[in-house]
């Protein structure tokens, strides 16, 4: 297996999403490599799958997976891992990711990417789940901090801590979304700069960006506006500390002209050069 310091450096790129698709190809010297979210991918109607053969002509391409369930106490749906270790394998990429989360229950599918309580047999869990993906996906994983709207019971250990014993124990790297880390800062009162301090910087890989909403006090991951300043400086801030590989934008709703993403990937760009991240 290779290992992180093996990863190139990307630059800067988005999840592909269909409401773009004619601007990805047309305009792909705007983008540097992209994220496909691997759902989309699994039923391969002969559309997505010819997409798919011109994507990866194209692109560097980074899987991105949402319903693997790593958190889930009942271990892993192993039918689903392996079409997801198909789907990776045949993407060859550098790497790939899933959350820090859990999206079945008992069976059950729960729709949303739930948060795990900060808690030693969530970590049991999760590390144990990881540990058989790996045996089956031999490509780096690369594991998203998630937001959460309330803080689960159960905790035991601070986000922070969990983080760093969740990528020791697995060896993966992280993907830190820094608009999930800035969204979380707002909701729960905690300084993201500090929290910096407080995670295994080495391990990032790479970032997630985009905006979301405001819902009275709440701030609301939607993925649905362009990027507050706020996430922004903090973004650079990361980009400054860390070797990061690749930056994506994750835009899902609300989707603007494509000038106004691909000028988002532009100023992300410039934070990766300006730190020599890349050139
Ligand atoms: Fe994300």
């Amino acid at each position: 297996m290779s290992t992180l310091d093996q990863i190139p450096s990307l630059g800067a790129g988005i999840g592909y999403r269909p409401a773009f698709r004619e601007d990805i190809f047309s305009r792909s010297d705007e983008v540097d490599f992209l994220e496909l979210t691997i759902e989309h991918f699994l039923e391969k109607p002969a559309k997505v799958e010819e997409d798919l053969q011109r994507l990866m002509n194209l692109f560097t391409l980074i899987p991105h997976g949402l319903n693997l369930s790593l958190g889930s106490a009942e271990g892993l749906n192993e039918a689903y891992v392996d079409q997801v270790a198909e789907f990776v394998h045949r993407v060859n990429p550098p790497y790939w990711s899933e959350h820090i989360a859990f999206t079945s229950a008992d069976g059950v599918d729960i729709g949303h990417l739930a948060p795990l309580p900060f808690s030693d047999e969530a970590l049991d869990a999760l590390c144990h789940n990881v540990e058989q993906v790996r045996k089956v996906i031999d490509v780096p994983l690369v594991l998203e901090n998630i937001t959460y709207i309330v803080n689960m019971p159960g905790a035991e250990m601070s986000e922070a801590e969990f983080l760093n014993t969740l990528l020791e124990r697995t060896g993966c790297g992280l993907l830190l979304d820094v608009t999930n880390l800035h969204t979380n800062s707002v909701n729960h009162g905690f300084d993201p700069y500090a929290f910096l301090d407080d995670i295994p910087l080495e391990r990032v890989v790479q970032l997630h960006f985009v905006g979301g909403h405001q819902r009275g006090k709440v701030l609301v991951d939607s993925h649905s506006s362009p990027t507050p300043e706020e996430v922004w400086q903090l973004m650079d801030k990361v980009v400054e500390r860390c070797q990061v590989k690749g930056i994506i934008l994750e835009r899902d709703e609300n989707i603007p002209p494509f000038d106004e993403l691909s000028n988002e990937l532009a100023r992300a760009r410039e934070i990766g050069r300006r730190h020599k991240r890349w050139d």
